[in-house]
């Protein structure tokens, strides 16, 4: 006798339903993306219980016409899909044909929808069994009841939260797909009590209507354009740290997606901003053709893959540093600083900066600084300064400064790599930097190999200030190098530029990035090098300036903050 049978179509059903009814906030979730496929601008979500008693969602989208009603819950039926290649194409969120089936099977359904003027018609669906046709109001829409969920499938029934748990699951499911919508109209009800009513709105106002009225005050706008990527939405400030995850939101064509390497792009972005167990805020869409992904990997189509993840790795990790270069948006607390401390620029003390007689290198770059910090400061509009008013180095390594949440530490060597990283990127393209010619010229000879490639990259060295003149078979003489360079050990340093250019070429996206890490780690000044308090607060103001004050050439961290309430954890003050 055979062992083997066929599954009953509700016990199938049931075994679907499993994967995609988990609770009542994935009825939600199933029954609001109808809602959206459907094109509906308005929708209404009303809950009982904690949706232990009713979920019902209410759109005015296209309707479902009196034929469809009688397949729309059945399984592997739908209108969004027809071949394999729409498969590999999907512009839709739902895709499978099983949410209503499934749902259906686990629970009373009632649908009631009004398709083009069609006349209204509602049907029920009890045990998997679709009942008559029945005449409905005439409204322009769908209207799903979900009624005793899980009644004939009390294993799962049993695994239900309390109502107040499964309606804050609720919550955060339609936030998820309200922020993904800002145009569209959302209301939530539960029992009796309007929680959500929102109308079509942008994005920034939709995060406060959302979230919290005052999160808009500290985004930072995220937007680019790169081949057939875009992204755009917010990150917010340093203000806006949680120690929770649960206010990221990754959109990949308006689909909430859960993807592990595209959230350690976005911390990634904020290096060393972030401590362990601080979690940003951001909201992020992404759009790619929907050809360059799979969205069929899980039933629930949170999970996606990615034809090339780690390009977009890096595009979102880019443009979300980007959002994060200005550091008085991103890190708020040091322009509260700043307006107390107006030491440098244009506070009182304008002009009045002393110089010790002999410049050291920093100091050189100074007067560039002040002309960074006027434009920066027009940029701001405000007036304000990045000030160092309270301001140390410890160890000739690490320069600390207080600032309203707690402190900031930098590491001195490479603030300043950042620095001259970006700045001999700009005389590559623009202005070459300054020089001073040296007292006594010097020669330095190189292999024939070595020469070749000195005389490939002769023109940008001369960018950076480096003036030299072929003397000799294989040999330059050095007239003058960059001003902000420390004499003494040109020498050393031209030899170890192009020794480290030649050994990580292959590291950083051009040659030229090569030839200005590998300057700007050379010419930095050293851990171990004693500051002035004016050094100092030039390296900030300059750091400030750069487009990613967070991390050097190389990728490692130059700012790492250490807040009031860590201290005081772990002095047990808290
Ligand atoms: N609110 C609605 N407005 C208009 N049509 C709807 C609505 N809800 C469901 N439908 C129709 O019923 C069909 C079945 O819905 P169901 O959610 O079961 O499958 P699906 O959305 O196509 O795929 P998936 O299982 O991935 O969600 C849909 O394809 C759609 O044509
Ligand atoms: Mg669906």
């Amino acid at each position: 006798m055979s062992k083997i049978h066929i599954l009953s179509e509700d016990l199938r059903n049931k075994i679907a339903a499993g994967e995609v009814v988990e609770r009542p906030a994935s009825v939600v979730k199933e029954l609001v993306e109808n809602s959206l496929d459907a094109t509906g601008t308005e929708i209404t979500i009303v809950i009982e219980k904690g949706g232990h008693q009713l979920i019902q969602v209410s759109d005015n989208g296209s309707g479902i016409s009196p034929d469809d009603m009688n397949v729309a819950a059945q399984r592997y039926t739908t209108s969004k899909i027809e071949t394999v290649d729409d498969l590999f194409n999907i512009n839709s969120l739902g895709f499978r044909g099983e949410a209503l089936a499934s749902i259906a099977s686990v629970s009373d359904m009632e649908m009631a929808s009004c398709a083009n003027g069609d006349g209204g018609f509602a049907v029920s669906i009890l045990d998997g069994e679709v009942g008559e046709l029945k005449p409905a109001e005439p409204v322009q829409g769908t209207s799903i009841n979900v009624r005793n969920l899980f009644y004939n499938t009390p294993a799962r029934k049993k695994f239900l939260k309390s109502f107040r748990v499964e309606f804050r699951q609720i919550v955060s499911m339609v936030r998820r797909y309200g922020l993904a919508y800002p145009e569209v109209a959302f209301k939530l009800v539960h029992d009796d009590k309007e929680i959500i009513n929102i109308q079509s709105e942008s994005l920034k106002e939709r995060i406060d209507n959302l979230l919290d009225p005052t999160y808009s005050a500290h985004l930072l706008e995220v937007n680019i354009v790169k081949g057939d990527f875009a992204i755009s939405g917010y990150v917010g400030s340093l203000n806006l740290l949680r120690s929770r995850p649960g206010e990221q939101y990754i959109y990949l064509n308006r689909r909430f997606i859960k993807h592990r390497l595209l959230n350690n792009a976005v911390y990634g972005a904020y290096q060393s901003l972030l401590k362990r167990g601080e979690y940003p805020f951001y909201v992020l869409n992404l759009v790619q053709p929907a050809d360059q992904v799979d969205v069929n990997v899980h039933p629930m189509k949170i999970e996606v893959r990615f034809k090339d993840e780690w390009r977009l790795y890096h595009v979102l990790k880019s443009s979300v540093a980007d959002a994060l270069g200005n550091i008085l948006d991103t890190i708020p607390d040091f322009s509260k600083m700043a307006s107390q401390f107006p030491e440098f620029g244009n506070g009182p003390q304008q002009g009045s900066l002393s110089m010790p007689a002999v410049e050291t290198p920093i100091q050189q770059g100074l007067e560039r600084a002040k002309t960074y910090m006027n434009t920066f400061s027009e940029k701001k509009e405000s007036g304000e300064d990045v000030s160092a008013g309270n301001i140390w180095q410890i160890h000739d390594k690490y320069i600390v400064s207080q600032i309203n949440s707690g402190l900031v530490i930098i590491d001195q060597h490479v603030a300043h790599e950042r620095v001259l990283f970006e700045d001999a990127l700009t005389a590559f393209e623009k202005a070459p930097l300054g020089a001073q010619t040296l007292l006594f010229p010097e020669t330095l000879e190189f292999s024939a190999d070595e020469f070749s490639v000195l005389l490939d990259i002769l023109p940008n060295l001369n960018k950076l200030g480096f003036r030299m003149q072929e003397f000799g078979k294989n040999t330059v003489m050095v007239e003058a190098i960059p001003s902000e360079m420390v004499w003494g050990n040109e020498k050393t340093i031209i030899r170890e530029i192009m020794d480290s250019f030649l050994e990580n070429k292959k590291k950083y996206s051009s040659w030229q990035e090569g030839l200005a890490a590998s300057y700007s780690c050379h010419a930095a000044v050293k851990a171990g090098d004693p500051l002035t308090i004016q050094e100092m607060q030039a390296l900030v103001n300059r750091l400030f300036a750069t487009n990613h004050p967070y991390y050097c050439p190389h990728g490692r961290p130059i700012i790492v903050q250490l807040s009031i309430e860590e201290l005081d954890k772990r002095f047990e003050r808290l």
